[in-house]
């Protein structure tokens, strides 16, 4: 089990544990770059969600206390540029997490996110056993794909209509990486250019299906 949140560097990025005093500048973050987030945020299928910062991280707190979450924020040259979770850890046959992330839009292309995922990855495989890390993406969402890619994260299949997103039940393209395939870890492969090209790529059919579902189950 996941007892505590460790800092982790490569370069210019940071992850670390999020804390309570960061609630301020989360919050700035947050509402400056509303039209930048707001397609990709996750939302509730009961309707609108209180905006309340703080009780959001005190939230992620109790998750990673009970072990089942690993909240980071991302850090630019020392400047809170982003989010990055670790969530629905399973331990035991499963092994299991998922990662899901956010940077603010200056800070957008710098690399910070494929360096955190692979950070937060690494961590995970090396430091606390799990065995697998997954990432789900709206097939819209160019530049998150583009992580997943970087990082060879292999293509694992279409989730139709599987996670509720900018207030409504979103087709997902999940990828996925087992520890395994990674005898030097996803930093090290990444660093050193021996990323298999092919792993992300999306089969045309998923493509088309899950355009196909953006029109029959979106409403934006
Ligand atoms: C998706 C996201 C996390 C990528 O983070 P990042 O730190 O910019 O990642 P990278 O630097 O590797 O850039 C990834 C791609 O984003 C695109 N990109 C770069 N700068 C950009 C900008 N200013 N505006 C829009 N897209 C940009 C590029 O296609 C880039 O790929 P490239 O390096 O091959 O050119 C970030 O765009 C973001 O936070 N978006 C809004 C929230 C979101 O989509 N979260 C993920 C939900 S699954």
């Amino acid at each position: 089990m996941v007892t505590s949140i460790p800092t982790l560097r490569e370069g210019a990025i940071t992850i670390r544990p999020i804390r309570l005093r960061d609630a301020r500048a989360l919050e700035r973050e947050l509402l400056d770059n509303r039209g930048w987030l707001r397609k990709w945020e996750a939302t509730s299928p009961h309707g609108p969600m209180n905006f309340d910062t703080r009780a959001s991280i005190r939230s992620l707190q109790a998750n990673a206390r009970a072990g089942l979450g690993l909240p980071f924020v991302i850090e630019v040259d020392g400047e809170l540029a982003g989010q990055l979770n670790v969530s629905s850890i399973t331990y035991g046959s499963l092994g299991s997490a998922s990662i899901g992330y956010w940077v603010s839009e200056r800070f957008a292309g710098r690399g910070a996110t494929p360096t955190a995922v692979a950070l937060a990855t690494d961590y995970c495989f090396f430091r606390t056993g799990l065995h697998r890390m997954e990432i789900c993406i709206r097939p819209e969402n160019e530049a998150s794909l583009r992580v997943v890619e970087k990082l060879g994260f292999r293509y694992e299949g279409l989730r139709r209509r599987y996670i509720h997103i900018n207030g409504d039940w979103r087709d997902h393209f999940c990828f996925a990486l087992v520890v395994e395939e990674l005898p030097t870890g996803v930093l090290r492969r990444w660093l050193d250019g021996r990323v298999p090209v092919s792993n992300a790529v999306i089969p045309s059919a998923d493509r088309a299906a899950a355009l196909s579902g953006i029109r029959l189950g979106s409403s934006s």
